[in-house]
């Protein structure tokens, strides 16, 4: 019989799912989940420490708002929770904080993924909407406690007085805003869901469209996925080093663009998410206890910092 499995936390983000999840692994696995944030909220790395000699912790969930105090949390799980592997590999959370950094390493790693051409500056963004092409201008920080969704998209600017007059309110020496090659109005954007080996996707609606909230309920209908895609979209996991993660598309002329790369989003349309995610994290945690072999492909992903 092996020992008893006892997952770490850090997270303050989406905590409704990971809520159930942890219900659902215990009732189910008999996993026993650790907050390894002080008062299940802040971070400090003397009861972290504390922690970790008390509990023999076998799996780490770090997920996470976006926030400049997390470095102080990846500097304590890299010196003192090195050995202990992790859902998403820790560079993939923090990259994933950055639309900047996300995009930047999915044009060198994944060069058959297609993405709208994406510009790391204000001087390549003005040089581009100067020579016709429209951006789309989003805050590059990504997941930001308490901003709603409506506020993280700046705009669309056609032309440089566009872009001038969308960006005037920011701190340009700052670097915060992330500009993208608007690829056009669509009604739908599909959202892909993966978690290890299994991957959903489903249509919704396109905020953008509805600058002014709507009443309407939102639908969300599941679709097929094309097989070389799928491919690619697991292979950046791998890239990344995430298990459990999201991309969102749009189709232009067929053709899928990725316009947005999560590490464990919300799953909120994905009602099974709960019950995968739970046996994921058992079946990776059992193989590890029992001294079975981790598949390579596991190993790959959760090892590397
Ligand atoms: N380059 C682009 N061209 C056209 N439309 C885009 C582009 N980038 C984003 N969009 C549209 O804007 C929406 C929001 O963008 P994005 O996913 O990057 O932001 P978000 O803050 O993660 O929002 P959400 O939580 O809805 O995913 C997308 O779902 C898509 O419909
Ligand atoms: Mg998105």
């Amino acid at each position: 019989m092996p020992k008893k499995i006892i997952v770490g936390s850090i997270c303050n983000r989406d905590l409704d799912i990971f809520d159930e999840i942890k219900r659902f692994s215990k009732i189910n696995y008999g996993i026993k989940f650790v907050n390894l944030l002080k008062n299940g909220s802040s971070f400090s790395v003397k009861y972290f420490k504390k922690k970790l000699k008390k509990y023999q912790i076998s799996f780490l969930i770090v997920k996470l708002y976006s926030e400049e105090t997390n470095q102080k949390i990846y500097d304590a799980l890299n010196s003192y929770a090195a050995n202990i592997p992790r859902l998403n590999s820790l560079r993939s959370v923090k990259t994933c904080e950055s639309r900047k950094e996300s995009f930047k390493l999915v044009e060198q790693k994944c060069k058959k993924l297609k993405i709208p051409q994406s510009f790391y500056s204000i001087n390549t963004a003005y040089e581009a909407v100067s020579k016709g092409i429209p951006l789309i201008i989003k805050l590059d920080t990504h997941n930001i406690r308490n901003l709603s969704k409506y506020d993280r998209i700046i705009g669309v600017a056609r032309n440089p007085d566009d872009l001038l007059n969308l960006i005037r309110h920011y701190d340009i020496q700052n670097n915060c805003l992330f500009f993208q090659e608007y690829l056009g109005k669509y009604e739908n954007v599909y959202k892909v869901y993966i978690i290890d080996r299994y991957v959903q996707t489903i249509t919704s609606q396109n905020l953008i469209q509805q600058r002014k909230r709507s009443s309407k309920k939102l639908v969300h209908i599941r679709v097929p996925i094309d097989k070389e895609f799928k491919r690619q979209i697991l292979r950046t996991g791998r890239k990344f080093g995430m298990s459990i993660f999201g991309v969102d598309y749009v189709l232009k002329d067929g053709i899928p663009y990725i316009v947005d790369i999560n590490d464990f989003p919300s799953f909120s349309n994905i009602p099974e998410s709960v019950s995968m995610i739970s046996e994921y994290i058992y079946r990776f945690c059992l193989a590890r206890l029992s001294l079975t072999k981790i598949p390579m492909r596991m190993k790959v992903k959760t090892y590397n910092s």
